[in-house]
C-alpha cells in the first residue's frame, strides 16, 4: 500500500556505522568449592570429575549474594575500564536464567543501582547462549541508532538451582558474572552473529518442574536444573563446531587469524573436540576457564574473556571467536575484536 501524501513520514534514527566491545569486567564470588566437597553425595571422585569434565573447582556465591549483586560488581569494573559513567549507558541487557524473580527483571534493578536510569533494561533468557545473544542485540541497536552505549551482562547463581544429589549436574555448575560495554566504533568490531534455537530439544536441560507444578504438587522437589548429559554432549560436539565455522566465514576471518577462541565452558572435552573440528592452529590460545569456574552458563564467555586478557594469554585488540550454547537449545557465535 502506498503512503498517503498528506501523512508525514516517520523520522528514524541513524546509528553508528560499526560497534565494538569497549571493555570487559568480571566478578567471581569468594568461595572456592573443590570437587572433594561434592563427590560423596553423587558417589563420584575428584579424578572422575577432572577426567570427564575438566573441572577442578568452581565458585559459589554467598547465601545473601544475589544475581544482581554479582552483575553490579562486574558492571562497575567494565564501566571504569571503558572510562564511562553509568549515565552514559542507555540500554542494560542482563543474560541470566537464575535471577529468582519472574518479574521484574534483574536488568531493571541493576540499571537503578548503577545510576543508569532511565536506561532501557531487560533480561535475556537464552541460557548459556545468552551473553552472545546480548552482544548481537547490542551491536544491532548501536548500528541502528536505538542505543549508543549498551551494558551486556552474563550472570548466574546456579548454586541455587543445583540438586546436590544429581550426578549429571551437581559438579558442573558455578556462579559468577561478566560484563561488557558495547559502544560505537569507526571500524568493524563485532562480526555477524550466527545464531538459532532448537526447541525440539527443549527438555534436555530444563528445570525439574514449572513454578505451577512446584506449587500444586505435594512434596514437590525444588525445580533445580536437570540435564540429559549425553544428549547435550553429542549435540554440542557435533553441531556447534559448524556454527563456529559459519561465524568465522561470515566475518571473513580464517581460524589462523584468531588471537583467541573463547567458547562456552560446558565441558573441557567439548572445547577440545571443537578445537579439533575447527582445525585451530596451535598458536591460537583457547580458554579452559572451566577448570576453575565450572559451567557458569551466561557468565562463562565474559568470565573466560576477562581471565584471558588479565593473564595476558589473549591480546587486547586481537580477534576472538565467541560461541555460547545451551538450554533451549540455543546457540550464538560471532567474531569480536577484544577490548
Ligand atoms: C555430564 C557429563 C560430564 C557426564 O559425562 P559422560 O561421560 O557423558 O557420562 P555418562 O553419563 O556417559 O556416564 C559414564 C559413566 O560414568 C558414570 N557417571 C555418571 N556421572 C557420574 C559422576 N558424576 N561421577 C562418577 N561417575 C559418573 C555413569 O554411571 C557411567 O557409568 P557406566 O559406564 O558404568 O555405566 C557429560 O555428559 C557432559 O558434559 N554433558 C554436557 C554438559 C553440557 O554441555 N552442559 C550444558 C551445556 S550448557
Amino acid at each position: 500500500m502506498s503512503q498517503n501524501p498528506s501523512t508525514p513520514s516517520i523520522a528514524t534514527p541513524t546509528g553508528s556505522a560499526y560497534a565494538r566491545l569497549l571493555s570487559v569486567g568480571s566478578y567471581r564470588p569468594e568461595r572456592v568449592v573443590m570437587n572433594d566437597e561434592l563427590v560423596e553425595a553423587i558417589d563420584s571422585s575428584d579424578q572422575w570429575i577432572r577426567e570427564r569434565s575438566g573441572i577442578v573447582s568452581r565458585r559459589w556465591a554467598a547465601t545473601d549474594e544475589s544475581v544482581t549483586d554479582m552483575a553490579e560488581n562486574a558492571s562497575r569494573v567494565a564501566l571504569e575500564r571503558a572510562g564511562l559513567s553509568p549515565a552514559d549507558i542507555d540500554m542494560v541487557l542482563v543474560a541470566t536464567v537464575t535471577h529468582p524473580y519472574q518479574t521484574p527483571s534483574s536488568a531493571s534493578l541493576l540499571a537503578h543501582r548503577l545510576g543508569s536510569t532511565p536506561a532501557a533494561a531487560l533480561d535475556i533468557s537464552a541460557a548459556c547462549a545468552g551473553f552472545c545473544y546480548g552482544v548481537s542485540l547490542a551491536n544491532d541497536m548501536i548500528r541502528s541508532g536505538s542505543a549508543r552505549h549498551v551494558l551486556v551482562v552474563g550472570v548466574e547463581k546456579l548454586s541455587d538451582f543445583i540438586d546436590l544429589h544429581d550426578r549429571s549436574t551437581a559438579f558442573i555448575f558455578g556462579d559468577g558474572a561478566g560484563a561488557v560495554i558495547v559502544g560505537p566504533s569507526d571500524t568493524p568490531g563485532i562480526g555477524p552473529t550466527v545464531w538459532g534455537a532448537d526447541g525440539s530439544q527443549w527438555d534436555t536441560i530444563v528445570n525439574k518442574s514449572s513454578w505451577i507444578e512446584y506449587r500444586d504438587t505435594e512434596g514437590a522437589e525444588w525445580p533445580a536444573l536437570k540435564m540429559a548429559g549425553q544428549a547435550v554432549f553429542r549435540w554440542a560436539v557435533w553441531q556447534m563446531a559448524p556454527i563456529a565455522q559459519k561465524a568465522l566465514d561470515a566475518a571473513g576471518v580464517a581460524a589462523g587469524d584468531l588471537a583467541a577462541f573463547i567458547p562456552h565452558q560446558a565441558n573441557a572435552r567439548i572445547v577440545s573436540a571443537m578445537v579439533k573440528q575447527l582445525g585451530l592452529p596451535d598458536h591460537v590460545p583457547v580458554s579452559y576457564d572451566i577448570e576453575q569456574s565450572g559451567n557458569t552458563s551466561a557468565a562463562s564467555v565474559p568470565l573466560a574473556m576477562d581471565r584471558m586478557l588479565e593473564e595476558g594469554s589473549a591480546p587486547h585488540g586481537g580477534l576472538a571467536l565467541l560461541i555460547g550454547f545451551g538450554a533451549g537449545l540455543t546457540y550464538a557465535a560471532q567474531v569480536v575484536e577484544l577490548p
